[in-house]
């Protein structure tokens, strides 16, 4: 999963959530014994995913998962790190610093929402961050036209598609695929919903009145 060059980034990584991670709170204590199973390796598996020298935004990134470790896997990958707390922010430009990712890896302090219209990216990532449905409407208008939002989720992913579905045929996204990820490699499997942007026209918001709904901004023409 880590080439050999990049393995010792990976190791300081996981050393710094054991240690600053958790002593700041970004880190539950339980965690520190399991992190490169249910954290570091649960996310390089979504390297596979992701194409050659995509620009990513990992949304929601909270201590750098998955992004940094996107970043440590994939040298290739330009990463943007979009979380909207201080706190969590500064731990990410210190581990940005530290690990040497300058050149690779930017931290923007802010919310998903409010970076709609200024920027786009090939893929957008997210993990445990918001059900499906609010994290399309939040993603989808970061990501460019034929590039796609990737949500890591648990064991519930095909319920939690079936559950957004309405909301995901309003934003005219095409079919979400449900792929499974890290079979015979850890563990546990983790799930990753990819949803494309159709390749033309913005993200609809058909059934959200007033937010650049279609049928609302056909009536308001007509009145
Ligand atoms: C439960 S944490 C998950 C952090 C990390 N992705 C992980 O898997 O460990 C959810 C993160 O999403 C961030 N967040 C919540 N709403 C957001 C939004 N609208 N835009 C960007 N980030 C958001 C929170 O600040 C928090 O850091």
């Amino acid at each position: 999963m880590f080439a050999a060059d990049r393995l010792p980034l990976a190791e300081r990584y996981a050393e710094l959530l054991a240690t600053e991670g958790v002593v700041r709170g970004l880190i539950g204590p339980r965690e520190a014994p399991r992190l490169w199973e249910r954290h570091l390796l649960n996310c390089a598996v979504l390297a596979e995913l992701v194409r050659g020298s995509a620009s990513v935004a990992d949304v929601g990134s909270g201590a750098g998962l998955p992004g940094i470790v996107l970043a440590i896997a994939r040298p290739d990958l330009r990463v943007t790190l979009v979380e909207p707390l201080l706190r969590r922010t500064r731990f990410l430009d210190e581990v940005v610093e530290e690990l040497g990712l300058e050149g690779q890896v930017e931290v923007v302090r802010g919310r998903a929402e409010e970076l709609a219209g200024t920027r786009t990216f090939d893929v957008v990532t997210a993990r445990a961050v918001a059900p499906l449905d609010r994290l399309a409407r939040w993603c989808l208008p970061l990501v460019d036209p034929g590039g796609e939002l990737v949500a890591m989720k648990g064991a519930s992913a095909r319920a939690e598609v079936e559950a957004a579905m309405p909301a995901l045929t309003a934003l005219g996204c095409a079919d979400p695929v449900v792929v499974e990820l890290g079979v015979g490699v850890l563990a546990e499997s983790t799930w990753a919903v990819r949803l494309a942007r159709p390749e033309a026209g913005p993200v609809g918001w058909r059934g959200r009145p007033g937010r650049g709904d279609g049928k609302a901004r056909d009536r308001r023409r007509a009145q």
